[in-house]
């Protein structure tokens, strides 16, 4: 099983959009995959009752149970567990960029979430975790000076994703509806980009061992 946690202390940069609509894509392409919800928020949490399926489940978990949480999902033979985090340090953060084998970092292409984005990403650097950033609500026009200097200080700080997501409605009205991008619009330009960033983060993680080899090493 392979986990990713969607980490940054930035409330509003996209975890628990590209945590479901990333969740979805990755069940299209044919994982075993479970939203694993530590924000007392509980985004995920009511964006899995609106879709009342049991294709991705979401399970709440708090700092101290999801050690047990992960374990009991690999043993069920889920494929990837995807962890939501809440926009601030505290424990719940912390256990989950521990549990990951990646942790993806979303900022939006603005000064504030770039800085946060260093923060989080000292935090991960402090406990040898590996992580990645996501550009996320990029504007339409994509040659902006300022996402050129998002793209840049990312890039500088260990590596951007691709793609770029752009700020594009459909995000929005799938989550409204408990689906992800790729369900709500599957020919339409966010479906695309959730399709090919789940390719990057897979390759991403090919070369991680899986968790219980992490584990035993
Ligand atoms: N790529 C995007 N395009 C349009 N809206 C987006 C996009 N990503 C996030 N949003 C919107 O921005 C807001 C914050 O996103 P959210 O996923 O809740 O952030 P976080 O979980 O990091 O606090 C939400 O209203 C969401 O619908
Ligand atoms: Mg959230």
């Amino acid at each position: 099983m392979r986990t990713i946690s969607l980490v940054t202390q930035k409330g509003g940069a996209g975890k628990s959009t590209l945590a479901s609509s990333l969740a979805v894509a990755a069940l299209e392409a044919g994982e075993r995959v479970c939203l694993i919800d530590m924000d007392a928020q509980a985004t995920l949490t009511l964006w899995g009752k609106t879709r009342g399926e049991a294709d991705v489940p979401v399970i709440a978990a708090s700092a101290g149970k999801l050690n047990a949480v992960l374990a009991a999902l690999e043993a069920k033979g889920v494929t990837l567990a995807i962890i939501d985090t809440p926009g601030a340090d505290g424990p719940a953060a912390s256990a989950a960029m521990a549990a990951a084998q990646l942790n993806v970092i979303p900022a939006r292409p603005t000064a504030f979430d770039l800085w946060a984005s260093a923060n989080t990403r000292k935090a991960l650097k402090d406990m040898r975790g590996d992580y990645v950033f996501v550009l996320n609500q990029c504007p339409p026009a994509q040659q902006s000076a300022r996402v050129d200097e998002g793209i840049a200080a990312l890039e500088a700080m260990g590596g951007l994703l691709s793609p770029l997501v752009l700020a594009r409605v459909d995000y929005q009205e799938a989550a409204r509806r408990g689906w992800g991008v790729t369900e709500y619009n599957p020919g339409g330009a966010a479906a695309d980009e959730m399709r090919a960033l789940w390719a990057s983060l897979k390759k991403r993680l090919k070369a991680k061992a899986p968790r219980a080899a992490n584990k035993a090493a």
